[in-house]
């Protein structure tokens, strides 16, 4: 290929949506100095179009059920190892109070996709989490019925972070045992139609897939104009049908983020717990990439650990509060600070 690193960047700068070829050199490169350009100009972006900050989000992790079967997840329906735990409104609302007190202004409500929470129980949640903190509210539930949507997003719900996974349909559906990726996607335009910030993104490393895969799942996050794109190194979750499945690379993981900062400008982009789990200075790399999230656990510790949709989760023993301090030291050693807003999406109209 007659292309250089320099003009492959500046291409991808220019187009609105990226050609596939320039991401797919970019993913390919090898020389150290071409993959110093890479990340330099990531970072560039990112202070550009996102200012030199990172956003917080805390999760609470409130229940490993869940009715699917992704053969690469840890808390698949299907393991039966997996002691199972549900919180109860009390328990959620008392996470999200330590969310509070540390200062943090997003909650990402994340679970299996567990019916047992109904439409009515999480709106009580969103209502609660309004009224008594004001903070801001992911939803991370997996796919539920539209008018579920509707109503959460009536009740003061902000976001919906529900990942494409890989945008290869042969690959998504034999991932999810035969599900389509086209009815991921319909779910994912019709939050947005609904007026939620919608967050979608990858898992890079999974059997069959390609670096022209990896394009692919860019150029399907470009053209959503998502809010929120995350790119997570996959881990495999032993007693999984992927348990024996080697891990990412994880400068693969980091060139796949910063190729996403070039083309995604202002979209919040995760320096993920996986890309954390797999290299101990992961959220740090992350951040040096044009990564401008983080989004650390705020799950009680007593069940923590049973949220273990990939092995040896970091920080799953530690208590959320007690990270902090490391967290924020690891984040501020990037050149960039903590902001202490919403961190609401930075494609929308400023308020005046
Ligand atoms: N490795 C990496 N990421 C995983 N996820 C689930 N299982 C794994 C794994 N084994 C990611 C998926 C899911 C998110 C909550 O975690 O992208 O959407």
């Amino acid at each position: 290929m007659n292309m250089t690193t320099e003009q492959a960047i500046n291409r991808i700068l220019e187009n609105q949506i990226p050609v596939k070829s320039d991401i797919e050199y970019l993913l390919s490169i090898e020389d150290k100095e071409d993959i110093a350009i890479l990340f330099e100009a990531a970072r560039v972006c990112r202070d550009q179009y996102c200012g030199k900050k990172v956003h917080l989000r805390g999760i609470v992790e409130f229940s490993n059920y869940c009715s699917q079967d992704c053969i690469y997840c840890g808390i698949r329906k299907s393991k039966d190892e997996v002691a199972r735990y549900r919180l109860s409104f009390e328990e959620i609302i008392g996470a999200v109070q330590t969310i509070y007190d540390a200062g943090v202004k997003t909650v990402v409500l994340q679970s299996g996709e567990d019916p047992y929470y109904d439409t009515g129980m999480i709106s009580k949640i969103i209502k609660e989490i309004k009224i008594s903190f004001g903070l801001a509210i992911t939803l991370s539930l997996g796919e539920r019925e539209f008018i579920e949507y509707d109503v959460w997003r009536q009740n003061g719900a902000d976001r919906y972070l529900l990942k494409h996974e890989t945008a290869n349909p042969k690959i998504y559906s034999a991932l999810h045992r035969g599900q389509q990726l086209e009815q991921r996607l319909e779910h994912l335009g019709y939050l947005q139609q609904l007026g939620y910030q919608i967050g979608s993104g990858n898992i890079i490393g999974i059997p069959e897939q390609t670096l022209a895969d990896i394009a692919d799942d860019i150029i399907l996050c470009t053209k959503y104009e998502l809010d929120m794109a995350s790119f997570s190194p996959f881990i495999p979750a032993a007693g999984t049908p992927l348990g024996d499945w080697e891990k990412a690379n994880v400068l693969l993981t980091l060139k796949t983020m910063a190729a996403a900062r070039l083309a995604l400008k202002n979209t919040h982009i995760p320096a993920t717990t996986a890309l954390a789990t797999l290299d101990a200075r992961g959220r740090e790399k992350g951040i040096l990439c044009g990564a401008n999230v983080v989004m650390p656990s705020f799950t009680p510790a007593a069940v923590k650990p049973k949220y273990e949709i990939y092995d040896n989760k970091r920080c799953i023993t530690e208590d959320a509060a007690a990270c902090m301090p490391c967290l924020k030291a690891r984040i501020e050693s990037c050149n960039v600070s903590i902001d202490e807003g919403f961190g609401h999406s930075l494609k929308l109209a400023p308020i005046c």
